[in-house]
């Protein structure tokens, strides 16, 4: 365990796996400013822990996260909302860990709770999980991504009758329409995630962060740019020595041994 008591998220490591437990369960782990910076403090701990290799994020066994804090936002005025880019920080901050991030879903991931677990690299679900941008029913939209994210991983139409409507998506239908990788029995889904991250983990971790980064890059720019910048990083990866490690020992039918370097 690798943070104190009083903050609104838990932390553990499993298997080389930082597990970060959102943990504001009387608000139905509601995205507070003290929950996004505790959230963001844990994960930047765990990005700069050697012995961590990638993150889980995870919330509790009925709930992930109810999307952003009303009690605070309903306070919100558009000149405060604007002078201090409410919520940029949670998106920027996730942005910038260089570590595999992995949502496990169970229960609902409503607004901001969606929003969070899309900022993820990837998002596995219990079979029971929801997921959902219910923002126009409080005379909002979403503010985190939802509006961008949602309709790169689920496709216009279904993005759009979802944040319109405020209705549902099921964890089949999620995984179906590609925004969740896979889904699991409720109560296997955070087993899965961290076995997901220590498979992640036993690879060469500088191999990791540039395919990650390189993923990542497609949503910001044309295919051109994109096939570009791949290709520079998929040359400079045979200045690693883990590359010649790995082809080697593909040569010699072995194990690779992974220096991270
Ligand atoms: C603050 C919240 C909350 C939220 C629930 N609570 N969601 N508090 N912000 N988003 C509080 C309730 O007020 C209540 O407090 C307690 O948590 C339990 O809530 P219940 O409704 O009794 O729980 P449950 O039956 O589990 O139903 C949960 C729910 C419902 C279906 C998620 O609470 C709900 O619809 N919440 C709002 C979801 C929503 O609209 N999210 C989008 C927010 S906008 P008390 O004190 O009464 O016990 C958004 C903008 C995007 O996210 C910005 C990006 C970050």
């Amino acid at each position: 365990t690798i943070m104190s008591s009083d903050s609104l998220v838990f932390v553990s490591a499993v298997d080389g796996v930082g597990v970060i437990t959102l943990n504001r369960p009387a608000a139905r782990n509601a995205l507070s400013a003290q929950l996004i910076d505790d959230l963001l403090v844990s994960l930047r701990k765990c990005d700069g822990d050697p012995a961590v290799s990638a993150i889980v994020v995870t919330g509790g066994d009925k709930f992930f996260c109810a999307g952003a804090d009303i009690q605070e936002m309903k306070q919100l005025t558009f000149v405060k909302a604007y002078t201090n880019n409410f919520l940029a920080n949670l998106d920027n901050g996730i942005k910038a860990i260089a570590k595999p991030v992995i949502a496990a879903v169970n229960g609902y991931a409503f607004g901001g709770g969606c929003e969070l677990a899309m900022m993820c690299d990837i998002i596995y679900a219990g079979q029971t999980a929801r997921f959902g941008q219910p923002e126009v029913k409080l005379g909002t939209i979403p503010g985190a991504g939802g509006t961008q994210r949602l309709i790169r991983a689920i496709g216009k139409a279904k993005a759009m009758e979802l944040i319109l409507t405020g209705d549902v998506l099921s964890a089949v239908d999620a995984e179906k329409a590609g925004l969740v990788a896979k889904i699991f029995p409720d109560g296997e889904v955070l087993k899965q995630a961290i076995d997901l991250g220590a498979r992640i983990g036993r690879f060469s971790q500088p191999v990791i962060a540039i395919a990650k980064e390189c993923v990542n890059h497609a949503e910001q720019v044309t295919l051109e740019e994109g096939l570009h910048f791949e290709r520079r990083l998929y040359h400079a990866t045979f200045g690693l020595e883990d590359c010649k490690e790995g082809m080697t020992a593909f040569a010699e039918k072995r194990q690779a041994q992974w220096g991270n370097c």
